[in-house]
């Protein structure tokens, strides 16, 4: 069972400390960050990479995020220097927009650098998370001349990420104490992972949604955003199995819900349903749950909410499709993974 320490409260510090200690030697650290929680280790150790992708079970040829530190711009630009080849336009304008926060740019990466994070690609994903227990992780790693933290989502390849630490050990339970020490800091804020933006070509390009949603990016970058297509960068988040609880998933309008749960009627059993319209069931088996009307609401408890309704005994989930507005666009690719 792995390590956990609390990192909210006056235990921070020395948390920290510990956390700092194992990064320095090679090992992994799980953190919270605002979106979910980071499996991290040394971005620029191929051997302590190495160790994520093994917990993971992830292939390594799946490129990483690698997380800089920001509670200083001279922090940052160190960062940034060491592992961008070059900062295009956009990817500066997004950061000064929504950094430290929610949201990944891929730029082009220094040939030299952290070629085991970046799953080998030629361009490097980054991002300055906003949470208080990252950000100090980060800060105090740059203290001893760590400069980024490689951190995938801290679940099991293709599997729903984790938005609390009591999540991280049941994903990682395996992992021993001297192997993973998870930093509590409690349930993430946002609760989806963070918007990625391929910075890399011609034109900025969605690689995956989040709560920073299309219509903002327009907004700051003045001009369209692009959809991924077949020739994006690789982003193994968007894989169509992605995100996948053990129980069935499947979308449906409240309409169809209602017809559905009519047909039932009693003989309805292991089946929950996570909705927003009001629906009428007679069966006691069924277990209800009510999704949050607005979208950031939802994103925050969707991964908690999905694995309260996998609990073993259920075998469908059922649930109501999301609005098509764009702030609904990363819940409703999550929810669209989890169901193919
Ligand atoms: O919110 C988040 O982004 C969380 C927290 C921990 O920061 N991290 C996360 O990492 O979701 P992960 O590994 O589960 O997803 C990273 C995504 C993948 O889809 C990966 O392909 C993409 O980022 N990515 C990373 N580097 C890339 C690169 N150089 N080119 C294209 N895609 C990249
Ligand atoms: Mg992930």
């Amino acid at each position: 069972m792995a390590l956990i320490l609390d990192a909210q409260g006056p235990g921070r510090k020395a948390a920290i400390a510990e956390a700092v200690a194992r990064l320095r030697a090679g090992h992994l650290v799980a953190m919270p960050t605002e979106t979910v929680y980071g499996l991290a280790a040394d971005a620029d150790r191929p051997e302590a990479v190495a160790r994520i992708f093994a917990a993971k079970g992830r292939p390594s040829d799946h490129p990483l995020i690698v997380h800089v530190g920001g509670t200083t711009p001279a922090e940052r630009e160190a960062a940034l220097a060491h592992y961008a080849a070059s900062l295009p336009d956009d990817a500066r304008a997004l950061m000064a927009a929504y950094w430290p926060g929610p949201l990944t740019l891929i730029v082009p990466r220094r040939p030299d650098v952290a070629q085991a994070a970046a799953g080998g690609q030629p361009s490097i994903g980054l991002r300055c998370p906003a949470h208080p227990v990252a950000q100090a992780l980060l800060a105090a790693c740059h203290a001893v001349g760590i400069r980024g933290l490689a951190a995938p989502s801290a679940n099991r390849f293709g599997r729903v990420s984790p938005t609390q630490a009591a999540h991280v050990a049941a994903e990682l339970g395996t992992l021993s104490d001297a192997e993973l020490l998870i930093l509590d800091g409690g349930a993430c804020p946002v609760g989806i992972e963070s918007t990625i933006v391929d910075c890399t070509r011609a034109e900025p390009v969605l690689l995956r949604p989040g709560i920073i949603d299309r219509a903002q990016l327009e907004q700051t970058l003045g001009r369209a955003v692009r959809d991924r297509d077949a020739a994006a960068a690789r982003a193994p988040g968007t894989l169509a199995s992605h995100y996948a609880p053990q129980a069935k998933l499947r979308l449906m309008d409240a309409a169809e819900l209602q017809t559905a749960l009519d047909m039932l009627g009693a003989q309805a059993r292991e089946l929950a349903v996570y909705h927003r319209s009001p629906l009428r069931c007679i069966s006691a088996h069924v277990r209800l749950r009510r999704m949050p009307m607005q979208a950031e609401a939802a994103a925050r408890e969707l991964f908690a909410a999905l694995r309260e309704l996998d609990d073993g005994q259920t075998r469908l989930i059922w649930v109501e499709r999301p609005p098509t507005e764009p702030a609904w666009d990363g819940v409703r690719d999550r929810l669209q993974r989890a169901a193919a």
